[in-house]
């Protein structure tokens, strides 16, 4: 079908389903275990209701934004997510190039197809990036990693804490990987990779299980970027988190890839707000922690309910995966024009003219397990 024809982010991922090699889809669209997770991310939005206010003038409406001290076109940044050229001969730079159109911010990950310089290069000037880290066993490279992306005007620094080993995501292992693909990256360090486990297990071997909270001291060390702790799934690390002086925590599950039967991210929102506000006095949207969630967010609705419960931004993954494999640059773009306008039918229906008119009171969360 034409770009014209997508309605919805959902159909970039029917699109990419039929058109995907067998291999890059099973890597993209694959969770671990019984993928009970990857559901759960959708359904746990499906429990919350709105209770939408009237009478407001609602002609002018404003859902723009500010990520850790950066604007954004929406409270919406595209998560990262390794190996773009299983989809797309440009990978990531399609990311790049749709993001500066649109004012949107990217998280370039550690394990893309594209290499580091090669996405910072492909930027607008002032265009904001951050950079996900999967922290290698050997400090050295990863310090080099991480003063490197400072040094290129990288604004903030997502440590990975949910995948001291990588889910097993059967969908994908049934594909043997080879790593001689060039889609694979360069930097995961192709000695001793066991190629016959998926692409996920084939470029994972590096990442360091030793990782700790003590480690925190370390990383504030060598670099001056706002540290955030990506893959947060309770309230409790949430608390350590704040108090280890951490700028912010992405409350989520890694898409359902990692810990089959974890909980979405938008349930532990809520228990990370009610017990931070008992136990600290904060509130949220907070400047000086940032929540984020991220995990089966496919509509305006779904961030909307995340802003209204405390959330500063939401992350996506898959969906712009799958527009870019489909439709190139011009996929992404496309997904995000379809997210503004969604923005703009639902804050009306809402009643709220920019983000902070999105309150608690207009989301209905009796039905989730954590109120
Ligand atoms: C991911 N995700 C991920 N996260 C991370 O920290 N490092 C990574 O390399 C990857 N790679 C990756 C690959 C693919 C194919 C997917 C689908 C996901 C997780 C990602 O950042 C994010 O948490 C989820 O994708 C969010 O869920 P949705 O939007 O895909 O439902």
């Amino acid at each position: 079908p034409s770009l014209e024809e997508i309605l919805n982010l959902h159909d970039f991922e029917n699109i990419a389903k039929q058109v995907l090699p067998e291999k890059a889809w099973a890597y993209y669209s694959s969770a671990s275990d019984d993928e009970m997770t990857l559901r759960e991310n959708h359904a746990a939005y499906h429990r919350i209701w709105f209770r939408p206010r009237i009478l407001r003038d609602v002609t002018n409406v404003d859902w723009s934004t500010t990520i850790l001290g950066h604007k954004s076109s929406m409270p919406v940044y595209i998560s990262a997510t390794a190996l773009g050229k299983l989809g797309h001969p440009d990978g990531e730079l399609n990311l790049t190039r749709a993001a500066a159109k649109h004012n949107i911010i990217q998280m370039i990950p550690t394990l893309a197809s594209c290499s580091f310089d090669e996405i910072l290069d492909a930027a607008q000037p002032g265009q904001v990036q951050f950079f996900q880290l999967y922290v290698n066993k050997d400090r050295a490279i990863t310090k080099k990693l991480v003063q490197h992306a400072e040094s290129r005007g990288v604004k903030a620094l997502f440590i990975t804490v949910d995948a001291p080993q990588l889910g097993r995501r059967e969908k994908d292992m049934r594909m043997k990987f080879e790593a001689e693909d060039p889609s694979v990256v360069s930097k995961s360090g192709s000695e001793g990779v066991d190629r016959s486990q998926g692409a996920a297990r084939a470029i994972s071997g590096f990442i360091d299980t030793s990782l700790n909270w003590n480690d925190l001291h370390w990383f504030k060390s060598i670099t001056k970027m706002p540290l955030i702790l990506k893959g947060v799934q309770c309230w409790e690390d949430a608390l350590e988190a704040y108090d280890f002086g951490v700028a912010g925590v992405v409350l989520s599950n890694h898409g359902g890839r990692q810990l089959d039967f974890a909980r979405s991210g938008i349930e532990i929102l809520v228990e990370v707000v009610t017990k931070l506000k008992e136990k600290r006095g904060l509130t949220f949207p907070n400047e000086k922690f940032s929540l984020f969630v991220d995990g089966g967010v496919r509509r305006a609705t779904d961030v909307l309910k995340a802003i209204a419960l405390g959330a500063t931004a939401v992350g996506v993954g898959r969906p712009f995966l799958y527009a870019f494999s489909a439709y190139g640059t011009e996929g992404v773009e496309k997904a995000f024009e379809i997210l503004h306008d969604e923005f703009q039918m639902n804050m009306r229906l809402l009643g709220a003219r920019n983000l902070k008119e999105v309150v608690p009171e207009m989301v209905d969360v009796s039905n989730l397990q954590s109120h």
